[in-house]
């Protein structure tokens, strides 16, 4: 059965009175599962503030005009306080969460930022002498082998291109460089080349953020892009960048053919899971606009530092 606010608060009430009339260990203890049991029907600090004051008040009336007794009143202090200690740790254990989760990610950045360079700088030195051998080859062969040779260098210079791109998506060193509305901007010139939407991108120059910050930012703006590619069907799309002195957001519009956020299923995909999941672990959080045939709107906010 489902503890609701009001049966918490008349349990709460018979376990203070229990706990004034004998404060022992095991007292203590119940104050705490009723805690556990409150967090675990989902129930909320000011639901167990409420019930405790609800119930002092009721040991108040039956203490009259004399008040409370001290040793009374710091009782009804530890039980409240032994009641709390759930919630606490569970918030403790959110908070540890999400810093794990930060440092995987951070975690995966750096192992990208490793591939990108491997690929770039070592691959890329590796093709380019082969180039030369291949050059060298040719210079010897009679016309109709060389020509066939000069195929083999055209497959080998595409390779060349895949690679660097690909490098460069796997850690934009723009970012690096230039910082967060330089990178957008590349990025939105490299999507809307591939896929053939107009995108614009706004926003004020900052300076630098913090670099989880940008990365964060970067890497949601590139998950909603690849949606606006795969799924809204849209023409047009648009990135805006505001950096306020706390906080800062992002829009990514889309004037697609929208859906039904409400309706996503856990599990459905994880681009926007993993959108949210990124923005928690910085303290930030996403809004998401749609209607089907009315485009989409994704807000991203993060705090400027933690
Ligand atoms: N801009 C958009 N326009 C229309 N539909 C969208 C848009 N963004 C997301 N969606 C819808 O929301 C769903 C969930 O998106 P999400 O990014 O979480 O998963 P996915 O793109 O399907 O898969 P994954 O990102 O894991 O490759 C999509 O399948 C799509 O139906
Ligand atoms: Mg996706």
């Amino acid at each position: 059965m489902a503890m609701h606010a009001e049966q918490f608060a008349e349990r709460y009430r018979a376990g203070l009175r229990t706990f004034l009339d004998d404060p022992g260990e095991a007292q203590r203890s119940q104050a705490y599962e009723l805690g556990r049991q409150g967090l675990a029907e989902g129930l909320g600090v000011l639901d167990i503030a409420a019930a405790h004051a609800a119930a002092l008040q009721r040991v108040l009336g039956a203490h009259g005009r004399r008040g409370l007794p001290e040793a009374l009143m710091r009782g009804a202090n530890d039980f409240f306080i032994e009641c709390l200690s759930p919630f606490e740790m569970s918030h403790r254990g959110a908070r540890e969460g999400a810093r794990a989760w930060q440092r995987l990610n951070e975690a995966l950045e750096n192992e990208a930022k490793r591939i990108a360079h491997a690929l770039h700088d070592e691959a890329g030195q590796l093709l380019a002498s082969v180039h030369i051998a291949l050059a060298d080859v040719a210079s010897g062969l009679p016309p109709p082998s060389r020509a066939r040779l000069q195929e083999v260098r055209r497959l080998l210079h595409s390779i060349e291109t895949e690679l660097r791109s690909l490098s460069h998506e796997l850690r934009p060193t723009v970012l690096d460089r230039l910082g967060l509305l330089p990178a957008l901007q590349f990025l939105a010139e490299s999507v809307a080349r591939r896929a053939g939407i107009r995108i614009r991108v706004t926003g004020e120059e900052a300076g630098r953020l913090p670099s989880e910050v940008e990365i964060t930012l970067y890497r949601i703006v590139q998950e909603a892009l690849n949606n606006v590619v795969r799924h809204a069907r849209a023409k047009r799309a648009s990135i805006e960048l505001r950096v306020g002195p706390e906080r800062v957001s992002c829009a990514i519009r889309d004037n697609g053919i929208g859906f039904a956020p409400e309706q996503m299923q856990k599990g459905d995909g994880l681009g926007l899971t993993g959108i949210n999941e990124r923005l928690h672990a910085l303290g930030g959080s996403l809004q998401i606009a749609s209607k089907p045939r009315r485009g989409t709107v994704l807000r991203a906010e993060v705090p400027r530092r933690r």
